[in-house]
């Protein structure tokens, strides 16, 4: 650890001023008046480069070298922060694992490293008609397809299924991916409030009398990317039927890290196999890219493969990729699976303990995401800075991505963190934030 920290901050960040840099978001450039398209490219460019001349950027950084429990991250000025790495999405330390990386070579020397063409066409190997059916068996739905991304997958499959003329009842916080999917098939979309099951009955109730012609999709999440809490499952998927809607279910943050059998928020809420449709990601657990979309239906799948845009005209998973999404799978169902969860799970236990006793506030419930409120957004850039320089790596997340200032730290934490990794991990987030009230303080 110490001859990591060597490495950080080779110059130090430009004195705050309380001005652009610790103002505004990102959403302020979403839009803006005139003529000239890049306008608005050039207003945020220079906001955010006032951020990164100030150390309070800590966005698209550099990875050096692989992603385990110690990292080296490269920020936008150059400056590279090492340290205890927080900020992978590496559940289960799969990344370096001798059988992964095997498979990955395998699949390399058989098939080469080619993207093999859209699934609608031409792409199919064999690894991947294999993967679908083994994802099957770990879902208990048979009829599973698999998608370059799991962006991909979140917004094929709602704008494939959607009409113009149909619903979508959707949680407020759920991922891009399923708003963007919602936004481009309909303008009925109706936000609920986050798990609340309540809510969601009375919306269904409401769209049903007005409209009992056209379908109604709900949609949720697993394991909530930014909150780490969970639905109720078996009432919304009760709630969906009673009203002749379909439930689909995102379960990127949760499959194969969570559960006795790596199942996930389904598996615990004995809900494997009973939900209408299920859609994930591979670039957590599983040590690559791609998504998929399960449902217990031959047409369904075969629908989206032709009428999912991002699936139908984009090349398929690469071989290589699937390969590796295989041995991670098959690591999962194993009783080796098992065990890193249960490493995952205690030091994500030692990890939300620790933060508590510093006086922090952890959000959510036990899951591989750990987010550890910050509160106003101009605090939170500084305490992420400050963590940074102290060696702590884990990824700030700030309005709009959250509300205005609630601000978090996203920790995410992996099978290779051990408990007193956790504990020092925690130790540093709570100085930085002190640090950061005494910084941010002397600004005003
Ligand atoms: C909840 C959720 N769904 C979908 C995705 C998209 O997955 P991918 O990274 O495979 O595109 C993410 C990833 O950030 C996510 O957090």
């Amino acid at each position: 650890m110490d001859e990591l920290l060597d490495r950080t901050a080779e110059a130090a960040p430009q004195d705050l001023t309380d001005g652009a840099e610790l103002r505004g978001s990102s959403f302020d450039f979403l839009t803006g008046p005139g003529i000239d398209l890049a306008a608005k490219a050039q207003a945020f460019h220079a906001w955010a480069q006032t951020r990164v001349a100030h150390g309070v950027f800590p966005y698209a950084k550099r990875l050096g070298g692989r992603p385990g429990a110690t990292a080296e991250l490269t920020l936008l000025d150059g400056r590279c922060h090492a340290g205890l790495n927080f900020s992978s999405q590496e559940y289960l330390s799969l990344a370096r694992h001798p059988k992964v990386c095997a498979a990955a070579q395998a699949a390399m020397e058989r098939y080469g490293v080619h993207s093999a063409g859209s699934t609608a066409l031409a792409g199919n190997v064999e690894e991947a008609t294999a993967l679908e059916a083994e994802l099957g068996e770990l879902l208990r739905m048979p009829e599973v397809l698999l998608f370059p991304t799991g962006w991909a997958a979140g917004f094929g499959a709602i704008k494939g299924l959607v009409r113009e003329t149909d619903h979508v009842v959707i949680d407020q916080l759920a991922h891009n991916c399923l708003h963007e999917g919602a936004r481009a098939s309909t303008p009925n979309i109706h936000l609920h409030r986050h798990l609340d099951a309540d809510h969601v009955e009375r919306l269904l109730k409401r769209v049903r009398q007005r409209d009992p012609h056209n379908g109604i999709l709900v949609v949720t999440e697993g394991c909530f990317s930014m909150d780490a809490d969970s639905p109720d499952l078996k009432r919304l998927q009760a709630l969906a039927r009673e009203h002749g809607a379909l439930l689909m279910v995102d379960v990127a943050h949760d499959l194969g890290c969570l559960g006795p059998g790596g199942g996930g928020q389904l598996e615990l809420q004995r809900m494997l196999g009973q939900v209408d449709l299920v859609m994930g990601s591979f670039s957590k657990t599983f040590a690559s890219n791609g998504g998929f979309v399960a449902s217990h239906d031959r047409a369904i799948k075969e629908y989206l493969r032709f009428y999912a845009a991002p699936n139908t005209f984009s090349n398929a998973l690469s071989p290589v990729q699937v390969a590796i999404v295989r041995a991670c799978l098959a690591i999962v169902r194993s009783s080796e699976g098992g065990e890193r969860r249960e490493r995952l799970m205690r030091a994500i236990q030692a990890l939300r303990g620790a933060l508590t006793e510093q006086g922090l506030t952890v959000l959510g419930h036990p899951s591989p995401i750990v987010p550890v409120m910050l509160g106003p957004d101009a605090l939170a850039r500084v305490a992420s800075r400050e963590m940074a320089q102290a060696g702590l790596l884990a990824n700030l997340v700030e309005y709009p991505a959250v509300s205005l200032n609630s601000a978090r730290l996203r920790m995410q934490v992996m099978a290779d963190h051990t408990p007193a990794l956790a504990q020092t991990a925690a130790h540093i987030v709570a100085d930085a934030l002190q640090r950061a009230r005494a910084l941010a303080g002397a600004t005003h």
